[in-house]
Formats: C-alpha cells, structure tokens, sequence
C-alpha cells in the first residue's frame, strides 16, 4: 500500500488531469518518494471514457519528455472517496463537483491542485480544451510548478514514515 494516494481531477480526463497525472508521477519517481506514492486521474464528466488524452496534451507532455500516450479517461465514481486520500481539482467547478458527490463513507479530502501544491492560494488550471496549444503549453508550465510543489509536500509531511 503507497504512503500517499493523489487522485487528479478535471473535467474531460483527457487535457489536464492527464497532463498532471504524467508530470507529478514523473517528478515523484525521480525523486526520493519513488514508489511510494499513487497518481491517477479522472474526470467528473464521462464523455471521455476509455478514450486517451486529446492529441495536444500527448504532444505537449511529449515536448517536455513525458510520455502520457497509454493514459485512457475514466469518470469520477464513489469508491474514489475511499481509495485515495486527496482529491485534488483543476478548477473551482470541479471542486464543487467532486464535494457534491461525497458519498456516506467518504474518506478522502478535496483541494485544489495549484493551492494544495502551494503554487497559488485558491488557483485554478485553466480549461485549454476550446483553446489552441500554446494554452496547453500555458497549462503544461503551471502543472510542471505543482509537480514540483507536490513532491515539496509530501517529502515534508511523509519524511517521519521513511525512516
Ligand atoms: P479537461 O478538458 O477537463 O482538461 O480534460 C476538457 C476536455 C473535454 C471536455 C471539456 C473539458 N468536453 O467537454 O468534452
């Protein structure tokens, strides 16, 4: 069983839950959490399920040498409150989505991603769906700080369990 279980949360499961689920396991696996930690993502929506990542997000994680092309959409259902300890949100619309779901038996909490990693007080990743890819590059460079923030994170409140 992994010391941490980071669930990342969007809307689609195909732009930035994705990016960001590529990008913080990569960080974490060079870093001295290395199998320690679980990353998933989903989204709240469904109409990308079983489907890979938009072509941009594949290509943008590809330009910085991470390779999320296996990575397939799945939606947000209950036994992900008890499987995981955060959820962690791109947006203030998914956050609210995922509170209005909490089943009974809740076990995880909810955040949003760029506050939780400390990269921004209450910030949001902006949807880059509709947009073009240099939204996706805008997006790729606020997950890479997360990324970064998340690994600060955890090291500081997993350190006592690795010894
Ligand atoms: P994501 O982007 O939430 O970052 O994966 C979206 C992808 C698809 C849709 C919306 C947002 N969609 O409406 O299909």
């Amino acid at each position: 069983m992994p010391d941490m279980r980071l669930l990342i949360v969007c809307l689609g499961n195909i732009c930035r839950s994705p990016m960001a689920e590529g990008v913080i396991r990569a960080r974490i696996e060079a870093s001295p959490l290395a199998g320690r930690v679980k990353v998933d993502s989903v989204g709240t929506g469904h109409w990308h399920v079983g489907d890979p990542p938009d072509p941009r997000a594949i290509a943008t994680a590809a330009r910085h040498g991470v390779d999320i092309s296996g990575l397939r959409g799945r939606q947000l259902w209950p036994q992900d409150y008890r499987n995981f300890d955060w959820l962690l949100c791109a947006d203030k619309s998914n956050l609210r989505a995922v509170r209005a779901r909490t089943p009974a038996d809740a076990r995880a909490q909810s955040a949003l991603l760029l506050d939780w990693a400390g990269v921004e007080p209450d910030g949001e990743v902006p949807d880059p769906y509709t947009g073009e890819l240099r939204d996706f590059e805008h997006v790729w460079g606020l997950l890479d700080r997360a990324a970064d923030g998340v690994v600060r994170r955890l090291q500081r409140e997993l350190d006592g369990r690795f010894v």
